[in-house]
């Protein structure tokens, strides 16, 4: 098993359990975290979650003149990578990723839950030129059934995109099961996994509704 600070993997699934990535993941799980925190929070959670999602990024060699010396340096290596938000609640975490990673592309796929059968419905999908040369990390907070990550994924995939990462605030084993049975190829990334779903797909404990808790809406 390929154990590494900051993460430890569950099957498949790579758990950050960085202190910073746990304790502001408790503040925005605190149903007493307003729309303005929560927003922010989210948005720091991604910055961290994908600092160690990026880590084994590869490296070319390049040269710089430093004010002294010519200096043999290294940049990361092939095309800029393309972040895909799941619209909405995905949205949320774009701007932290975009602090860190400021020429990352970013697409957007539009997918909603039916009410009624929890199954994803595709609204919208718009990604990046040549998104199949680049590295791609579909990102969403909430890995609930799994239906949307799911359908994001192949969404992605049938545009030629090869083993994008997934990213998630928080999951549950079902979500997981869901996405590993139809992906078997996308590492997932996540800061929790929680409990169970309620009987309205809904994560316990979770962190109730992740996109009317960032955009204030009900
Ligand atoms: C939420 C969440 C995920 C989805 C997860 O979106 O952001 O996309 O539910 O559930 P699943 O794993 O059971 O598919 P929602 O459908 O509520 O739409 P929203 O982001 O527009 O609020
Ligand atoms: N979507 C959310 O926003 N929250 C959940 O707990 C499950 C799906």
């Amino acid at each position: 098993m390929n154990f590494r600070k900051g993460a430890f993997l569950l099957g498949q699934v790579h758990v950050l359990d960085h202190p910073l990535i746990q304790h502001k993941l408790t503040h925005i799980r605190d149903k007493r975290t307003g729309t303005k925190e929560f927003r922010a929070l989210v948005q720091e959670v991604a910055m961290l979650m994908v600092y160690e999602i990026t880590r084994d990024l590869p490296l070319t060699e390049v040269t710089v003149e430093t004010p002294v010396a010519t200096a043999k340096t290294k940049v990361i290596a092939g095309k800029t990578l393309a972040i895909v938000p799941v619209l909405r609640a995905g949205l949320g975490m774009v701007e932290g990723i975009l602090n860190l990673i400021p020429a990352a592309k970013v697409g957007h796929i539009g997918l909603y839950r039916d009410p009624e059968t929890l199954q994803p419905v595709e609204y919208y999908c718009k990604l990046p030129a040549q998104v199949s040369d680049r590295d791609v990390i579909v990102v969403d907070p909430m890995l609930a059934t799994g239906g949307s990550a799911a359908a994001a994924l192949t969404a992605v995939k049938q545009r030629g995109v090869r083993e994008p990462k997934l990213m998630c605030l928080v999951a549950v084993p079902e979500g997981i099961a869901t996405v590993q049975e139809q992906h078997p190829d996308v590492e997932i990334y996540v800061a929790a996994v929680d409990d169970h779903l309620d009987d309205h797909g809904y994560i316990v404990p979770g962190l109730g509704d992740a996109g009317d808790r960032l955009f204030g809406t009900k």
